[in-house]
């Protein structure tokens, strides 16, 4: 039996997201939680998905000819388009490269939590792009399949910026601007994330199968925003791209101070966009209360509306155990990560 493991590895936006889609420069880590998809070939013909393990979630379905069969094994139904990302690989694989024809069974096993900041769909569609063309024989270099993935992300969430992919394909540190992904060699640096992941229960349904493509949402607001606010917004984009510029030399500099200060005020920049909701505001605030050298929120952000999922950064100092524990108490799921680990892995 034919079998193909990819595994990448989740990121952290430590400096510039958002601004980074309109151009700006924006930092970004690799962290040693991964997810791995797993082709081999199967029975039935068409592709069976089932995702397994993810920390927030879950759900197995069918896709085979057109016929959507959604089980959801923890909490929630009306999931299906958290496999949007799972789906865009396969249709622009075949599209593309005319690959298929087959039965391929594809699980995926994951430590990302989903809809968190923290690149899930990303490493989604960097290691279902890299599984299957290796399954199917078709050139899989590193930097093509980054490319796929990024445009895979386009076509689902309408935005995307080369950063994420690029962290799951390469590992490490990215640096992004103008559309141009830079590889760093930076030291390694012991952060916490705090995720927020648990969907309130009063949400509708159709809300919530809005969920998995949250990151489209924020940024179309923010999209809006800008274009309302225009001055104000290029003004604040400016100082973003002055702080990543910054931050960079803070980490070469092994200046932990300043850097958690950028990190701070990188937060504030995120806050003045609009992406900051209540429960990410609280951790932050928490973080930096309890004596963290710096806390942003990272990735897309969250929206109160939809339950405030998403996740913070946090540049802990002293301050580790104690804030670790007061983040759980205010109902964050906790992980100690380091950064700039392994890219893509096959195995
Ligand atoms: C999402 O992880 C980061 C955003 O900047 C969107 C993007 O870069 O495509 C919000």
């Amino acid at each position: 039996m034919k079998k193909i493991r990819a595994s990448v590895p989740a990121k952290v936006i430590l400096f510039g997201e958002h601004f980074v889609v309109y151009g700006k420069q924006a930092l970004a880590a690799a962290i040693n939680r991964r997810l791995v998809v797993e082709a081999s070939s199967g029975e039935r013909s068409g592709y069976h998905v089932k995702i397994a393990n993810i920390p927030t979630f879950g759900m197995e379905m069918d896709l085979v000819t057109g016929e959507e069969k959604a089980r959801p094994y923890k909490d929630y139904d009306a999931a299906a388009n958290a496999i949007a990302y799972v789906r865009e690989s396969i249709r622009y694989l075949e599209e593309k490269y005319g690959i298929g024809g087959e039965g391929v069974e594809i699980e995926i096993t994951s430590e990302i939590p989903l809809s968190a900041g923290l690149g899930s769909s990303a490493a989604t569609c960097v290691a279902t792009i890299a599984a299957l063309k290796e399954y199917f024989g078709v050139n899989g270099d590193l930097d093509g399949i980054r490319e796929d993935a990024n445009r895979v992300e386009h076509r689902v969430q309408g935005a995307a910026s080369p950063i994420d992919t690029a962290i799951s394909t390469y590992g490490g540190y990215v640096l992004v601007e103008e559309g141009e992904v830079k590889r760093l060699h930076l030291a390694e640096l012991n952060l916490i994330v705090g995720c927020i992941g648990s969907i309130p229960l009063s949400m509708a349904t159709k809300e919530f199968s809005e969920m998995g493509l949250k990151t489209k949402k924020i940024v179309e607001q923010v999209k809006e925003r800008k274009e309302v606010f225009k001055g104000i917004y290029d003004a604040i984009f400016d100082v973003s791209d002055e702080i990543t510029a910054q931050a960079v030399t803070a980490i070469e500099e092994n200046d932990f101070v300043k850097l958690g200060a950028l990190m701070n005020i990188n937060h504030g920049l995120l806050d003045a966009i609009g992406v900051v909701p209540r429960r990410l505001s609280e951790l932050v605030k928490l973080s930096q209360e309890l004596g963290a050298l710096g806390a942003k929120v990272t990735g897309a952000g969250g929206l109160d509306e939809m339950g405030g999922v998403g996740s913070v950064v946090v540049l802990p100092g002293e301050s580790g155990e104690r804030l670790k524990g007061a983040m759980e108490i205010a109902g964050a799921l906790v992980m100690d990560v380091k950064t700039g680990g392994e890219g893509l892995m096959m195995f």
